[in-house]
C-alpha cells in the first residue's frame, strides 16, 4: 500500500459513503477511519467493507489532542479527509458548545497534528476539509453561493463550520499546509440519521406520525445525492488545486413543502396507500429560530475544472433513498432507540 489516508467521521452519513468509495476504488491506499461513534456514528453503515485488507477503524475523539497526535505518529498519514463534525442545526441551537468543541477545536487538533507530522516534507500531502454551504448564510429569492461569496453564518452549527474553514485556510497561508476545501449543499440518501428532513419524514410517513414542517414551509434547499458528494470528494482529493475551494451542489432547489408533498406522493405509491393519505400527516409547527431562508449553490467551478456533475437525478435518488429505508428497518430501529427518543421529545413536543 503506497499511501495511508485518514478519513474522520467515516462512521457517519457522508463519511461512510466516502470510506466505502475509497476502500473499494483504491486498494493501494490504507484507509484509516477515525470516528468517536457519537449518536450519529454507526459502524453498521460499513459492514460490507469492515474486513477489507486496506481498511482500519480507530475509535477516537478529535477533541482529544493527545490521542490524535499519537495516531498521526503511529500511522504517518499522507492525506486527511476531514468529515467528523456535529452536523445538525437544531442540535446546535440546543447545545452550541458540543459544536464549538468538535467542529472548531477538533479541526484545530487535526491541523496541528498534520502540520507537525508534515513539517519537513509537505510534498504529496493534502488536508481536505469537508464543509457546508451554510457558512455563506441565507439567500433571498435570487442568486447563488459562489466560492467568493463572503461568509455570513447564522446558526451555531454554521458559525462553527465557518470557524473551522477559516482555520484551515489560515494554516494554509501561515504554515503552507497543503489543503483543499469544499462547501456542499444538503445531502440525502441511505444511512442518513433520521433527524434531518428527508430521513425523518420517511420514517414518520412509514409510522404514520405527524410530519413537522417548520414555519411556512417555504424555505429552500439544494439537494444532492450522497454518492455524488462522495464522487466529488474523490475528484477534489485527487485533482483539486492546492489551496482552492470548490462549491458542490445538486443544481436541484426545492421548497421544503414541495419536497415533502413529493415524498408523500412517492411513499403512498410504494406503501400501497391511497393518494393523498400521507400528506394528511403534514403539520406546520413553530419555526426554527434564525432559520436560513434559502441556500443555492453555484457548482460551475468544480464542473468546469474537474468535470464533476451530479450523476443521479432527484427522482432516482429519492426513490433509491425511500427503498433503502423501507429495506433497512433494523438499522432504523437501532438508531432510533435510546437517546433518539429523548431528542425527539425535546425537539418536537410542545411546539
Ligand atoms: P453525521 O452527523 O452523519 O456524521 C458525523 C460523524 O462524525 C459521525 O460518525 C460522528 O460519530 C463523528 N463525530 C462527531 N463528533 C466527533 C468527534 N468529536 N470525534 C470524532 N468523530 C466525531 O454528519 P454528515 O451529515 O455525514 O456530515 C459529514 C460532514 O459533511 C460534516 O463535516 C458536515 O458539516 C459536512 N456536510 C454535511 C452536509 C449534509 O447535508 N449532511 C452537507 C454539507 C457538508
Ligand atoms: P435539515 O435537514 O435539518 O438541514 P439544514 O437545516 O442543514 O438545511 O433541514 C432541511 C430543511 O427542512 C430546513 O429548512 C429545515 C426544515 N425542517 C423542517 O421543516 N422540519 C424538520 O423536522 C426538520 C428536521 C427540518
Amino acid at each position: 500500500m503506497n499511501k495511508t489516508i485518514l478519513i474522520t467521521g467515516g462512521a457517519g452519513f457522508i463519511g461512510s459513503h466516502v470510506v466505502r468509495l475509497f476502500v473499494n476504488s483504491y486498494p493501494e491506499y490504507r484507509i484509516v477511519n477515525l470516528d468517536a461513534l457519537t449518536y450519529a456514528g454507526n459502524l453498521e453503515n460499513l459492514t460490507d467493507i469492515q474486513d477489507a485488507p486496506n481498511y482500519i477503524f480507530e475509535k477516537a475523539d478529535i477533541t482529544d489532542a493527545a490521542h490524535i497526535t499519537r495516531l498521526f505518529e503511529q500511522y504517518k498519514f499522507d492525506g486527511v479527509i476531514h468529515l467528523a463534525a456535529e452536523s445538525h442545526v437544531d442540535r446546535s441551537i440546543i447545545d452550541p458548545n458540543a459544536f464549538i468543541m468538535t467542529n472548531v477545536m477538533g479541526t484545530a487538533n487535526l491541523l496541528n497534528a498534520a502540520r507537525t507530522l508534515w513539517k519537513d516534507n509537505m510534498d504529496g500531502k493534502r488536508f481536505y476539509h469537508v464543509s457546508t454551504d451554510e457558512v455563506y448564510g441565507s439567500l433571498g429569492e435570487e442568486g447563488f453561493f459562489l466560492e467568493t461569496t463572503p461568509y455570513d453564518p447564522q446558526s451555531p452549527y454554521s458559525a462553527s463550520k465557518a470557524a473551522s474553514d477559516h482555520l484551515v485556510r489560515a494554516y494554509g497561508n501561515t504554515y503552507h499546509l497543503p489543503f483543499v476545501l469544499t462547501n456542499c449543499s444538503n445531502n440525502y440518501g441511505p444511512n442518513h440519521f433520521p433527524e434531518k428532513l428527508i430521513p425523518l419524514f420517511i420514517n414518520n410517513i412509514v409510522n404514520k406520525k405527524p410530519l413537522p414542517v417548520y414555519g411556512d414551509g417555504k424555505y429552500t434547499r439544494d439537494w444532492l445525492y450522497v454518492i455524488d458528494h462522495a464522487r466529488a470528494i474523490d475528484m477534489v482529493f485527487h485533482k483539486g488545486r492546492n489551496g482552492e475551494t470548490y462549491n458542490i451542489g445538486g443544481f436541484n432547489e426545492w421548497q421544503n413543502i414541495a419536497l415533502v408533498k413529493l415524498l408523500c406522493e412517492k411513499m403512498d405509491a410504494k406503501l400501497g396507500r391511497n393518494p393523498g393519505e400521507s400528506a394528511e400527516l403534514i403539520t406546520y409547527i413553530k419555526d426554527r429560530p434564525g432559520h436560513d431562508r434559502r441556500y443555492a449553490i453555484d457548482a460551475n467551478k468544480i464542473n468546469k475544472e474537474l468535470g464533476w456533475y451530479p450523476s443521479v437525478t432527484f427522482e432516482e435518488g429519492l426513490s433509491k433513498t425511500i427503498d433503502w429505508y423501507m429495506d433497512n428497518q433494523e438499522w432504523l430501529d437501532h438508531v432510533t432507540s435510546g437517546d433518539y427518543k429523548k431528542y425527539y421529545e425535546t425537539q418536537y413536543t410542545h411546539r
